[in-house]
């Protein structure tokens, strides 16, 4: 059994995705616990699933080392095979990536390496391009460059906005997600091989 800790910032759609599948006693993974950056609205699936939560606010540190310092401690602790970053939007120290790394995961919606950082759903709007999606990377040091371990394509239609554009973006990550983690837990995807520390 593959266990995980989820970081989250929002409203955790994919959070709720991924522990939905890990209801079915035949899904290869566990949820140990969810952490956030904030009062994240997303928390409240963790609490329904009975799965505790923890809140390590930057704002309360004097540096951002002290606050990944902390937020590492919370996981450590518990020993999970995997981090799992969904929809967590803060940028994490590279003394926090280079402790966890490469079992640590991000989700992004965009096909990188087009669009990374905080506004990729805008950005791939604006672009003009007619295609767009959502990828799994490794995370490393940078924002949104570890390497890539699974991506989906996502049309842009001529009347999308942002929302309409990121919910379709959300139902492949959702969708993905489940899959890549069950990959991980089974095998057939090995994070060593997607490892950019080395
Ligand atoms: C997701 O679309 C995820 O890819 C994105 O935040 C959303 C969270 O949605 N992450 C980033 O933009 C990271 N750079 P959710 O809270 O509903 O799961």
């Amino acid at each position: 059994m593959l266990t995980i800790v989820t970081l989250i910032s929002g409203s955790g759609s994919n959070l709720l995705s991924l522990l939905k599948a890990c209801d079915n006693p035949l899904y290869p993974a566990k949820v140990l616990a969810v952490g956030s950056d904030k009062d994240a609205t997303g928390l409240v699936h963790a609490e329904q699933y009975g799965i505790p939560t923890f809140v390590v606010e930057p704002e309360k540190f004097d540096s951002k080392h002290q606050w990944a310092e902390v937020l590492a401690a919370n996981i450590t602790h518990l020993k999970p095979d995997l981090i799992v970053l969904a929809g967590f939007m803060k940028i994490l120290p590279e003394s926090f990536t280079d402790r966890f790394s490469p079992k640590i995961i991000n989700l992004h919606p965009s096909l990188l390496p087009s669009f990374p950082g905080a506004h990729a759903v805008r950005d791939a709007l604006q672009s003009g391009e007619k295609v767009t999606g959502c990828s799994i990377h490794v995370v490393d040091a940078g924002v949104d460059t570890g390497p890539v371990i699974r991506s989906r394509q996502v049309d842009i239609l001529a009347d999308d906005d942002q929302g309409s554009l990121h919910e379709r973006i959300k139902i492949q990550e959702q969708a993905m997600l489940v899959e890549v983690v069950r990959d991980i837990a089974e095998g057939k995807i090995n994070l060593e091989d997607f490892d950019g520390n080395r």
